[in-house]
């Protein structure tokens, strides 16, 4: 069962150094993903993505601001909530399906149960044959696909995934992509999805917010009416891929929504 996830005035600020002694990531953040939305965050590089992801997933402390789920306030540690890591953070000691399982052996699954689970996403994620590779024997999209898995086993209900295609070739990207929409069509997870790579969030999106440089605000919010499968260089993407590449690059003075 998919959720509502509602980011609510998050504020974030790091102590710092500096001759101001702090450094504002974000004065305030507010989005809502509906549920079983595909949502993207687009945004210069150092604005907070990466951030505002860890506040959701509860790795982050907030400096004020509220993360709700369906209306309720989300957990510590919240087990609702997955993340896929902006690098593929695989344990190098463990092999495809022992990375896989991880999630379900801290929560304490007993060991047949969580393996059987564990192969099951090897099948489905096209890893036979790889399943008792260690990471390092194992290309990128295939490392990808296991971070994908080990989030998924766990059965989240909004997916949090940072870069997750972005050290890899453009072929594999857009296969994986295609993976990613498959799964989730299927799943109907609530995903938020960060990206710098503008063509994959209308691609892949219902809807993209855009990030201003720091402190970041939601600069622009764009709908993505298109059927799926999209045709990627179709006239309507390249409009919404041009809007957005503009506002990426206009200086930024006040919020702007389309
Ligand atoms: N622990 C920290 N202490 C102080 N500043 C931090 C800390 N972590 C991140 N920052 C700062 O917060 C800002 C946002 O970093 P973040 O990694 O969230 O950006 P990002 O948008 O994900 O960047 P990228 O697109 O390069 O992945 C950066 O300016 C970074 O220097
Ligand atoms: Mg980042």
């Amino acid at each position: 069962m998919a959720l509502h996830l509602e980011i609510e005035a998050i504020q974030k600020v790091y102590p710092s150094e500096s001759p101001e002694g702090r450094v504002e990531v974000f004065h305030r953040i507010d989005l809502s993903v509906d549920p079983g939305q595909f949502v993207s965050i687009v945004g210069p590089s150092g604005c907070g993505k990466t951030t505002l992801l860890r506040i959701v997933a509860g790795l982050e402390a907030r400096t004020s601001g509220r993360i709700l789920l369906d209306g309720r306030e989300s957990e510590e540690r919240d087990r609702r909530i997955g993340m896929v890591f902006q690098d593929y953070a695989l344990f190098p000691w463990r092999t495809a399906v022992r990375n896989i399982e991880i999630g379900l052996e801290i929560q304490g699954m007993p060991q047949q149960k969580r393996r059987s689970l564990a192969m099951k996403y090897v099948r489905v994620f096209g890893l036979e044959g790889f399943a008792d590779k260690y990471p390092k024997e194992l290309s990128g999209g295939m490392k990808q696909r296991v971070a994908i898995a080990r989030t998924l086993v766990a059965n989240p209900e909004v997916v949090l995934m940072d870069e997750p295609f972005g050290s890899l070739d453009s072929q594999t990207r857009n296969r994986l992509q295609d993976f990613l929409l498959r799964i989730w069509r299927e799943r109907k997870d609530t995903i938020l999805f960060v990206t710098h790579n503008v063509d994959e969030a209308v691609y892949l999106s219902d809807r993209i917010a855009v990030l201003s440089p720091r402190p970041a605000a939601v600069c622009g919010i764009f709908d993505v009416a298109l059927e799926r499968p999209r045709d990627r260089t179709g006239p309507e993407a390249n409009r919404i891929r041009k809007e957005i590449l503009e506002l990426l690059h206009r200086p930024h003075t006040s919020p702007v929504t389309f």
